[in-house]
C-alpha cells in the first residue's frame, strides 16, 4: 500500500516536461475541453450524459435490467441481482448463452448476410465471413467438439493468432459451455503450460504460424513444447494459418479443417445458466502465479453490448477495428464478443502495424471504410514517432469517432490522435477498465466533453471513487485508491480454483469496496484522471505483466541468486523492464550473460516481456522480512526521492 503513495507522488514527475505542462494546464483552466461537435451530438444514443448517469446511479439494477432487454434470454431471471458477497450474481435464475446473442440470433435473422468478420493479415490475404457463414463454421466446430467429448465446463487452452479461426474456436466453446482459454500468441511455451495446467484444459486450439513483422512465428513448436510440460491435453486443433511445416503428433494432432470435416452445418447452443463460466482468461498480478479471471454468459453479455453500443454509438453496418489481440480482454470484449453482440463487422488485422511501411494502419482504415478505430498509447505514440506525413496522407473520411485503451493515455498523445487521424473533429474515448471488469468503466461517451488525458466519468450503472486507505474519499486534486462502489454485470466472479484470491486481492484491500490496484485523482469537474498501478504490476505497450513474473524468469537461470524488477519509463511503450541482478559467487556480469539473462526470461513469460536494462548488483534494497523494495529500487533509478525507508534493512 505504501507503494502506491509513492507511484502517486511521483506520477507527474514522471512525465516528459511538455506533458507536464499540458497536464497542469488541463487542470487549471477549461481552456483545453472538446465539446463534441453538432454532427457527434445529433447522432449520439445518450444526448444528455449526465442526465443519464444520474437516473442510473439512483437505480443500478432498473439501468442494468433495461440493458439486459437488448439480448435474448432462453429463460428470464427471477432476480436482477443477489448472491453472497463478494460472490456476486446477476440476472439469477436466468438461461441464456453468450454465442447465441453474438452468432445464431444474428446468423438466424436479419443480419444473417450482413458481414461479421473482415480479416487481414501482413502479407495482404484477406477473408470475409457473414454472420450465416461464420455460424456454419461454428456450428461444424460444435458438432466436432462434441464427437471428441468435449462437454459443458470443460476448459479448452486457445493460442492462436488473430484470425477468425480464434473467433470460431471461441465461439464454438461457448456453444457447448465449455470454458475457453485464450493464452496471448506472444507468450512462451512454458507461460503457456502454466496457464493449461492451472485451468487443466484437454483441448488445445492452435496454428501452424502467424505473421509477424515479415518474420512466420512458429507457434506448433512453441505449442509442442508446451505439452511437453502438461498431462492434460488430449485433443490439438491446428488451423494452417501460413503454410508452416510442422509436424503433427498421430491421435492427438489434427489439422482444424480436417476435424471439422463433413460435420453437420447446424447445432443447438446449450441452455446455460445466466451464472456459469463462459470463460477463463488468465491476468498479471502481485504474485508470479497468473490470475484465472472467471467471467460468466449471462452479465458479461450485458456489459460488454450495453458498452460497446454507447461508448462507441454503434449502429446499423459499421465496420469496427479494435487493434488489440484476442488473448487479451480488450480482445475478447471489444474484437469478438462485443462487435457481434452489437451485430456489426469487426475487422482482424494479423501483424504489424507498420508493416510494409509506417501507414500500413492507415490504409486498412481506407480500404475497409473503419467507422470507429479502438487503439492503445503505444500504437499511437508509435505512430506519431514515424511523423505527421504518414497519416496525413490518408484522408480516412469513413472514420468518425477514436478510442483509445490499456493505459493512461499522454495529453500529448492524445493531442496528435486527435489531429492526425481524427484530422481535428473526431471526439477519442479514452476507456478506462480491466480484466476484471470486462466493460468499459471510466470512459467518455460521444457527447461528453474532453480534456485530453482523462478518461473522463464513470459509465452509468458505475459508481467510482478516489480514497484513502480506510475507504476515505480524498478531495478534489489530490491522489487516492481508485474504487469502485457498487457492482455491475460484467464483473470477475472468481478467480479460478482460488476463491480465496479473489476475496483478498479485490474485496479485503480497502473495505466495502472493489479495489482496481490504480490510482487516480479527481479534478474540480469530477473527471477522473488514471495515472497507473498501485501494485508491482507493469504496463509494457499496454500488456500487463507482473514483476514477480519476470523476476522468477531472471531466477531461473543458473547465474541469478536474486533479481528485482521496476519499470523504467519509454516515450512509446510506456514502461520497460529494468532489472537489478545478483549473481551467484562464482559468476561474474559481463554483456554475454545479459544476453542469456534476457533469452532466458524470453523463454519463461515471451517477448511481451521487454527488457531494457539488466544491472549486476551485489545488493538489493529489502525489508526485515526480506522483500524487495521495488519502489526504493524505482526512486533511486529515476532520482527521485525514496520516501520513507524505515521498513528498510540497510
Ligand atoms: O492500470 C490500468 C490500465 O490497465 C489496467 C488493466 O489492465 P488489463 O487488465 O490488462 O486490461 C487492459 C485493457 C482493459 C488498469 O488497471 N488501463 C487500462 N485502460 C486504461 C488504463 N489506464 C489509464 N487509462 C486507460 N484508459
Amino acid at each position: 500500500m505504501r507503494y502506491a503513495f509513492h507511484v502517486m507522488r511521483y506520477a507527474i514527475k514522471f512525465m516528459p516536461k511538455k506533458q507536464t505542462r499540458e497536464l497542469t494546464d488541463v487542470l487549471t483552466t477549461s481552456a483545453r475541453i472538446y465539446q463534441p461537435s453538432k454532427e457527434v451530438l445529433d447522432r449520439a444514443t445518450v444526448k444528455d450524459v449526465e442526465k443519464v448517469r444520474k437516473a442510473a446511479e439512483k437505480d443500478p439494477l432498473k439501468f442494468w435490467e433495461e440493458a439486459a432487454n437488448d439480448l435474448s434470454w432462453f429463460t428470464k431471471w427471477k432476480k436482477v441481482f443477489g448472491g453472497r458477497k463478494p460472490f456476486y450474481q446477476w440476472f439469477i435464475g436466468a438461461k441464456t448463452n453468450l454465442a447465441y446473442n453474438a452468432l445464431d440470433r444474428h446468423a438466424e435473422g436479419e443480419n444473417r448476410d450482413k458481414t461479421a468478420i473482415i480479416s487481414e493479415d501482413e502479407t495482404g490475404r484477406t477473408r470475409r465471413y457473414t454472420y450465416f457463414e461464420l455460424y456454419k463454421e461454428v456450428n461444424k466446430l460444435v458438432n466436432a467438439l462434441k464427437a471428441a467429448k468435449v462437454k459443458k465446463g470443460d476448459r479448452v487452452a486457445i493460442y492462436m493468432p488473430n484470425i477468425p479461426e480464434i473467433a470460431m474456436a471461441m465461439l464454438a466453446c461457448a456453444k457447448i459451455g465449455a470454458m475457453h482459454s485464450v493464452v496471448y500468441a506472444g507468450y512462451s511455451a512454458a507461460a503457456l503450460a502454466d496457464r493449461i495446467n492451472d485451468a487443466k484444459a484437454k483441448v488445445l486450439f492452435t496454428a501452424d504460424g502467424s505473421w509477424r513483422r515479415g518474420k512466420a512465428v512458429d507457434l506448433k513448436t512453441i505449442a509442442d513444447e508446451a505439452l511437453k510440460l502438461t498431462k492434460t491435453v488430449k485433443k490439438v486443433i491446428v488451423t494452417k494459418n501460413n503454410n508452416q511445416n510442422v509436424s503433427l503428433t498421430a491421435g492427438r494432432d489434427v489439422w482444424f479443417h480436417d476435424f471439422i470435416k463433413g460435420q453437420s452445418e447446424k447445432a443447438k447452443c446449450a441452455q446455460m445458466d445466466a451464472e456459469d463460466p463462459a470463460f477463463v482468461l488468465y491476468t498479471s498480478g502481485t504474485t508470479s502465479k497468473p490470475k484465472g479471471v472467471i467471467h460468466v454468459h449471462g452479465g458479461y453479455q450485458v456489459g460488454v453490448l450495453r458498452t460497446i453500443k454507447w461508448v462507441f454509438d454503434l449502429k446499423g453496418d459499421e465496420i469496427f477495428w479494435c487493434t488489440a489481440d484476442p488473448g487479451w480482454i480488450t480482445g475478447h470484449s471489444y474484437i469478438i464478443y462485443g462487435p457481434l453482440l452489437a451485430g456489426i463487422t469487426t475487422l482482424q488485422y494479423e501483424g504489424v502495424p507498420d508493416m510494409p511501411e509506417p501507414d500500413r494502419i492507415w490504409q486498412i482504415v481506407e480500404k475497409y471504410n473503419v467507422n470507429v478505430l479502438y487503439t492503445a498509447p503505444t500504437l499511437i505514440r508509435a505512430m506519431a514517432k514515424y511523423g505527421d506525413e504518414w497519416p496525413d496522407k490518408h484522408a480516412m473520411p469513413s472514420l468518425r469517432l477514436l478510442g483509445s485503451v490499456g493505459e493512461p493515455i499522454n495529453p500529448e498523445a492524445w493531442l496528435w490522435y486527435h489531429k492526425h487521424i481524427g484530422k481535428g473533429r473526431l471526439p477519442i474515448m479514452d476507456t478506462w477498465w480491466q480484466t476484471e471488469t470486462g466493460m468499459h468503466m471510466i470512459t467518455p461517451l460521444p457527447a461528453t466533453p474532453l480534456k485530453p488525458g482523462s478518461a473522463t466519468k464513470p459509465f452509468p450503472g458505475i459508481i467510482a471513487d478516489v480514497v484513502d486507505k480506510n475507504g476515505k474519499r480524498v478531495p478534489t486534486g489530490k491522489g487516492g485508491f481508485l474504487v469502485i462502489r457498487n457492482q455491475w454485470p460484467s464483473m470477475i466472479r472468481t478467480i479460478f480454483n482460488n476463491p480465496d484470491r479473489y476475496v483478498k486481492t479485490y474485496w479485503k484491500e480497502i473495505k466495502g469496496v472493489y479495489f482496481t490496484g490504480d490510482v487516480a485523482f479527481k479534478d474540480k469537474d469530477g473527471y477522473f484522471w488514471i495515472q497507473g498501478r498501485t501494485d508491482d504490476v507493469l504496463k509494457i505497450a499496454g500488456h500487463r505483466i507482473g514483476t514477480a513474473e519476470v523476476e522468477s524468469g531472471f531466477v531461473a537461470h543458473k547465474a541469478v541468486a536474486e533479481c528485482g524488477v521496476i519499470g523504467v519509463p519509454d516515450p512509446v511503450k510506456g514502461e520497460v523492464i529494468k532489472a537489478f541482478v545478483i549473481l551467484k559467487q562464482g559468476f561474474e556480469g559481463s554483456d554475454v550473460l545479459k544476453q542469456e539473462l534476457v533469452a532466458c526470461v524470453r523463454k519463461s513469460i515471451g517477448p511481451v516481456a521487454v527488457i531494457k536494462d539488466v544491472a549486476f548488483t551485489d545488493k538489493l534494497p529489502k525489508t526485515r522480512s526480506g522483500k524487495i523494495m521495488r519502489r526504493v529500487l524505482k526512486a533511486q533509478e529515476l532520482g527521485l526521492d525514496v520516501g520513507d525507508t524505515s521498513a528498510l534493512v540497510s
